[in-house]
């Protein structure tokens, strides 16, 4: 499932379009952010009230999935992507003081400003890593639940990505997240416009490739389903209604 895009020219539009999510969240994008979108994908009223709105505001995810997770006091996540964190303070706020929450992100802007929020608004079970969800810098069988939201498909090589996620769950250990896949296989020149890539929408895998690479690492999926997202400029819509580009949320467990 390794795709013919143009792996540096896309890292290069990824990193420039997330540090202006970052930097600039009342900009204009393909996708919807903020809290009127994690309200319509489910997040509880009374926890995104909870969270610090500056994280809020830059939240560029793509489906809720923490009922998926059950996270409980006292357990170690790490979110792949974090962005400006709001899933970090989410995980954050159901870990507990005795847990802990790594982000991991490339985009140095992001990690900045998720940091200055945690020092901020004292969150100190939260640390943000550098680092690319291919690699990440997070030991062997050393946490609990991997969460990831809107960042999968950005990916080109999807099977390094869910084999990371296993490799740093111990057993019994959950991957729970959204992400956007196709239903059909998407023509060349849309997997190959980085544009439309970094807008989630060229990198979306073909739903069963996805899951296959899912079951290759190892970890076997509970429960899948979709979530009311949408893209919104005309151009991102057509290749959606096209191709079937739709986001879900899903839970799998390492055995
Ligand atoms: C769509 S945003 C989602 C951010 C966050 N999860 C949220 O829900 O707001 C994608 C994030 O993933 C990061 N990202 C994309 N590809 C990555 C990679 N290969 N390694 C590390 N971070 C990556 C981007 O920098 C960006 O912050």
């Amino acid at each position: 499932m390794e795709a013919s895009v143009d792996t540096q020219e896309l890292e290069a539009k990824v990193k420039d379009m997330y540090r202006h999510v970052a930097e600039e969240p009342d900009g204009k994008y393909h996708f919807e952010m903020g809290r009127p979108l994690a309200a319509r994908l489910g997040y509880p009223a009374d926890v995104l009230d909870r969270i610090p709105e500056g994280a809020i505001e830059s939240f560029a995810g793509v489906g809720y999935f923490f009922d998926l997770a059950e996270l409980s006091e006292g357990e170690s996540v790490v979110d792949l992507g974090s962005g400006s964190g709001m899933d970090v303070f989410f995980a954050a706020l159901r870990v507990g003081s005795s847990g802990s929450v790594v982000g991991i992100d490339f985009t140095i802007e992001q990690l900045k400003k998720a940091r200055r929020i945690a020092q901020e608004t004292g969150f100190p079970q939260v640390e943000l890593r550098e680092g690319r969800i291919e690699k990440l810098p997070v030991p062997d069988a050393s946490c609990d639940c991997v969460v990831s939201n809107g960042v999968i498909n950005l990916a080109p090589d999807k099977e390094e990505v869910f084999a990371e996620a296993a490799r740093v769950l111990r057993p019994g250990g959950r991957l729970a997240i959204a992400d956007i896949v196709s239903e059909q296989q998407m023509k060349e020149s849309i997997v190959c416009d980085a544009d439309l890539w970094a807008s989630c929408i060229g990198g979306a895998a073909q739903q069963d490739a996805y899951r296959e690479a899912i079951e290759g690492a190892g970890l076997v999926i509970e429960t899948i389903r979709e979530n009311p997202y949408e893209f919104i400029t005309d151009r991102a819509r057509d290749a959606s209604a096209k191709y079937g580009v739709k986001s879900v949320s899903l839970v799998a467990r390492k055995d």
